[in-house]
């Protein structure tokens, strides 16, 4: 038997033994963005796992539950969201242990969670986070470990042999109503079982970024010794000759402590706490717990949370060789990151019947759609198809697409109905599953037809003077429907893109008239631009730039907004949801004037005054910090030198943004991760290959490592990268020269074919820019024509072609209809 054994490695050689002991796991760390802002979800949960199991602190950027910024442990507790701004979510009936009440007094256990945090001090080092696990031990010797099934999380708390006051181990633990933002409204019950020590109930609690409430049940159990006594508190004080309690709002502000309590017998071993949530009712809660964790085997949970995320993370394999391990955790949490939200919420809606899955916490769409759901388009296309599904029977049960959604509601709308770029993204990348797209596609025309009466939270508003004038004016006059009357700018320019991403679906559907319509409206940004608008820094120095969008006002005058302000270096202006907020939504004109056109970079490029001055505009935005890439419509700037043909540059602007932005360390996130907008950003830049979402195109860079290798969940075939005279420091990120298959490529990007066909995209690199992709016929699909490339104002460097007003040829486009061509399906 062991002979065989041996034999068997040496057949398989030394290929087969590194792909066996390299382990992407051993790359994540979940405590990425735990401190700093990040507000990101460190604990257990399974991939898009509705179960999140963390230790919560009273960090006041406590949004992901758990912090390492000094804060103390308020209470463990199990459903949460990851890297959300807005107010912290969820965080619902969270569990307290003690080892001991001082001689034996119930009443000198803490119970209220602001007080309580005294006993949750703890020290940075005790702190274990893996996909699938938490552990933590607090100062007073209590250790804390988690995991996680579907809906229902299991803690095992470890106590030390003594209390505080030197008796032996007679633990309590206590669960109360409460969630991280306090939101509880009335009547919150619970209940605990004298015999068992089963703790169940249930209370109303508020989202937090939108509108409306939810209800959430759960129901507690306990193993590892036997139940002494059991109780409900209220405030400070508790007893154990009352088993129920219902308990109101209060006042003062601030829901008034209430909850139950269950103390053990003794401490020497540790207590395992089953705890499992739902939507529906404290009986689902109880029937996931039990059917999820029969037998209370942490060790046999966790490892399955852990093959779960395994089998996730293995779709990715890059070389390890010659980069540094920081890198490679870098790459692998940030890919960890994209899968912790949207939260899969199947059979545990109680808002509408349906057999369709229903996914949650989409926060916000805003965020997600310009990577991360592309990301997962590539890397796991079945969760997107059911997301996808998901929000159209969203639509069909609420009427609408939501741009954003958390804990059972609606949330605020930043921009556009960017669902619709999700869908299309999904739609032209041949995402089927289940879909029907007929209604997906009723789903996204109602957006661009049909005005809500509120339009805070689904659709857009100004349709009247959308479809009227080409563009929302400042101060616009809108009757129908109502909403925050900022943003004219952005929200042109997302409307029209919204249109475009409506007509590529269109086209597929072969729906050739609507096709034609969105295609025209998609240009509507146009409207908005003024080709002599200048841009000066706040003490009169000219940027020395000219044409930029401006606010218009319903009669077609120009209104103004200093192109400046809602940049990173702005400290006056507020530029949020805020009523007194601006015309663009958090980001200013400049960036917008780049990277909200992704559909028409070739007119752009000539409204800009052509590639050179289009190329020396985009270095001045990062090299002056104007742009911020903890934001994300800074993320498309990093690679729109493609698009005037200096790729190089692209390569050159990730590199200056990773690893320094973007550390793997806990406060190394540049603000909010936003579900994991920035987890994506980071994995997709390293891999070499952005999207530009709503298209069918992925921008070419030279991955961080010497190969990436990445499966495709729908044919299994592997798609390959790598690179040729890779060095690890990052001095040769010039590509010299590219096969793909095999053949010589010399466009600078690809599209969704390279995944599912399984490509090899072989780059060669050099230390120093070349003419590789700078052709005008390698430039990126774009609506309108790339002129000006040769011999033109702004001469593009490095340009091999000498064609000047180039039109792509029809031969090249399918389905081309309309002005410059379709963008949807170009041939390689
Ligand atoms: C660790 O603990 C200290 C003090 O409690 C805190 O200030 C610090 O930010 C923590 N986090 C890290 C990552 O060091
Ligand atoms: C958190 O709790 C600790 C311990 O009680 C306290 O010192 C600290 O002020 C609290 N922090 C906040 C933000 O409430
Ligand atoms: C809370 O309970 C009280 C007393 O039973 C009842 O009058 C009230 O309507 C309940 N409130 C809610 C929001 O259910
Ligand atoms: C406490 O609640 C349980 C479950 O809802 C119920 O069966 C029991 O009768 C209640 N007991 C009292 C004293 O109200
Ligand atoms: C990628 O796949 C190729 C071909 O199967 C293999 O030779 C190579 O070792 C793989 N690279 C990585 C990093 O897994
Ligand atoms: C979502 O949950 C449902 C029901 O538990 C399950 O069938 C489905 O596979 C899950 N989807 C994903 C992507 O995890
Ligand atoms: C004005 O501000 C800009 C941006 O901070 C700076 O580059 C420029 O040097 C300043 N000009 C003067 C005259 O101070
Ligand atoms: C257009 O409307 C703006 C804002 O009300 C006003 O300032 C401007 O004078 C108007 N222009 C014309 C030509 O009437
Ligand atoms: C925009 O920036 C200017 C500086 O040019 C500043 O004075 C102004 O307050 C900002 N506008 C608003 C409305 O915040
Ligand atoms: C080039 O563009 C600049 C800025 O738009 C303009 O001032 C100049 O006249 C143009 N030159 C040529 C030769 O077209
Ligand atoms: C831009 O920001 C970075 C990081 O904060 C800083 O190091 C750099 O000096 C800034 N550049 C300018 C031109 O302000
Ligand atoms: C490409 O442009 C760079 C920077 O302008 C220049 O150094 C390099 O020589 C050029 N390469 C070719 C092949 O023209």
């Amino acid at each position: 038997m062991l002979a065989l054994l041996a034999l068997c490695w040496q057949v398989l050689g030394v290929e087969a033994l590194e792909d066996a002991v390299f382990d992407p796991l051993a790359y994540v760390d979940p405590l990425i963005g735990a401190s700093n802002g990040g507000n990101v979800f460190a604990g257990a949960s399974l991939p898009y796992g509705m179960a999140k199991a963390v230790a919560d602190t009273n960090s006041s950027s406590n949004q992901g539950g758990f912090t390492l910024d000094g804060a103390f442990v308020t209470g463990f507790s199990g459903m949460h969201d990851s890297g959300t701004g807005g107010s912290p979510s969820l965080g619902n009936f969270p569990l307290f242990p003690f080892t001991n009440c001082p001689e034996g007094d119930i009443n000198r256990c803490v119970f209220p969670k602001k007080s309580r945090a005294a006993h949750g001090g703890f020290a940075n080092n005790t702190v274990t986070a893996k996909p699938g696990t938490f552990g933590i031990t607090l100062n007073n010797g209590i250790r804390a470990d988690m995991t996680t099934t579907w809906h229902t999380s299991l803690f095992r708390f470890t106590f030390p042999t003594l209390g505080s006051d030197g008796q032996p181990a007679q633990p309590l633990i206590l669960q109360d109503l409460t969630d991280l933002s306090d939101s509880r409204q009335d009547n919150g019950s619970v209940t605990v079982d004298p015999e068992t020590g089963r703790i169940t109930g249930s209370a109303r609690f508020l989202p937090s970024f939108g509108g409306g409430n939810f209800v959430l049940h759960f129901c507690t159990d306990f193993k590892g010794a036997d139940v002494l006594d059991s109780g409900i508190f209220v405030n400070s004080r508790g007893s154990t000759e009352v088993k129920n309690l219902t308990i109101s709002r209060s006042i003062n502000g601030y829901p008034l402590p209430g909850g139950a309590f269950v103390r053990f017998s003794s401490g020497a071993e540790p207590i395992l706490v089953r705890t499992a949530n739902s939507f529906i009712s404290a009986e689902q809660a109880c029937k996931h717990a039990e059917t999820e964790i029969p037998d209370y085997d942490f060790g046999r949970v966790s490892e399955a949370a852990i093959e779960k995320w395994r089998e996730k993370m293995s779709i990715i394999k890059v070389s390890p060789a010659g980069v540094e391990g920081s890198l490679l955790t870098n790459f692998y949490s940030g890919i960890y990151r994209t899968m912790v939200n949207p939260q899969n919420y199947t059979g545990e809606n109680p808002l509408w019947e349906s057999s369709e899955p229903y996914f949650d916490s989409f926060y916000c769409i805003w965020d997600l759609f310009r990577s991360q759901i592309p990301f997962l388009i590539i890397t796991d296309p079945a969760a997107v198809a059911e997301m996808v599904r998901s929000l159209i029977d969203t639509y069909r049960h609420t009427g609408w697409l939501p741009d954003c959604r958390m804990s059972l509601n609606k949330g605020y709308t930043q921009g556009g109905s960017n669902a619709d770029n999700v869908l299309a993204d999904a739609f032209i990348k041949g995402i089927k599953d289940g879909i029907d797209w007929e209604d997906g596609y009723a789903a996204v025309v109602k957006d661009a037809e049909v005005e809500p009466y509120d339009w805070c939270c689904e659709g857009r508003g100004g349709l009247d003077s959308w479809k009227a004038l080409g563009y929302i004016p400042v101060q616009d006059f809108d009757y129908k429907g109502f909403g925050t009357m900022t943003r004219s700018i952005s929200r042109t320019l997302e409307y029209a893109y919204n249109d475009f991403c409506i007509s590529q679906i269109a086209h597929g559907l072969g729906r050739t008239a609507d096709r034609d319509k969105y295609l025209a409206s998609s240009s509507n940004w146009k409207n908005l631009f003024r080709p002599d608008q200048t841009s000066l820094w706040w003490n009169g120095t000219n940027t020395g730039f000219t044409g930029f969008f401006q606010p218009r006002y319903l009669n077609g005058t120009w209104a103004y907004q200093n192109p400046l302000n809602c940049s990173n270096l702005d400290t006056f202006s507020v530029c949020s949801l805020q009523n007194t907020g601006r015309e663009t939504f958090e980001s200013s004109i400049w960036e917008y004037n780049f990277s909200f056109v992704p559909h028409d970079q070739s007119t752009l490029l000539i409204l800009l005054g052509g590639p050179s001055l289009f190329t020396s505009r985009l270095d001045y935005l990062h090299n002056t910090n104007i742009t911020y890439i903890g934001n994300e419509p800074s993320f498309l700037t990093v690679f729109q030198y493609h698009y005037s043909a200096r790729p190089a540059l692209s390569a050159l602007r990730s590199h200056s943004y990773i690893p320094s932005y973007f550390s793997p360390t806990p406060s190394g996130l540049p603000g909010n991760d936003d579900s994991g907008a920035m987890g994506s950003f980071v994995a997709l830049s390293m891999m070499g290959l952005f999207p530009n979402p709503g298209q069918n195109v992925y921008l070419v860079t030279p991955p961080f490592f010497e190969q990436v290798n990445i499966t495709s969940p729908v044919t299994g075939k592997v798609a390959r990268v790598r690179n040729v005279n890779f060095d690890g420091g990052y001095k040769s990120v010039y590509i010299q020269s590219a096969t793909l298959n095999g053949e010589r490529y010399t466009k600078n990007w690809v599209d969704h074919s390279f995944f599912t066909e399984g490509k090899e995209l072989v780059l060669v690199l050099g230390d120093g820019e070349s003419d590789w992709g700078t052709g005008v016929g390698d430039l990126p699909p774009s609506l309108g024509e790339y002129v000006g490339f040769a011999g033109g104002n702004g001469t593009a460097v490095n340009d091999t072609s000498t064609i000047t007003g180039w039109k792509r040829g029809l031969e090249e486009v399918v389905g081309r209809a309309w002005r410059g061509g379709y963008v949807g399906d170009v041939k390689v």
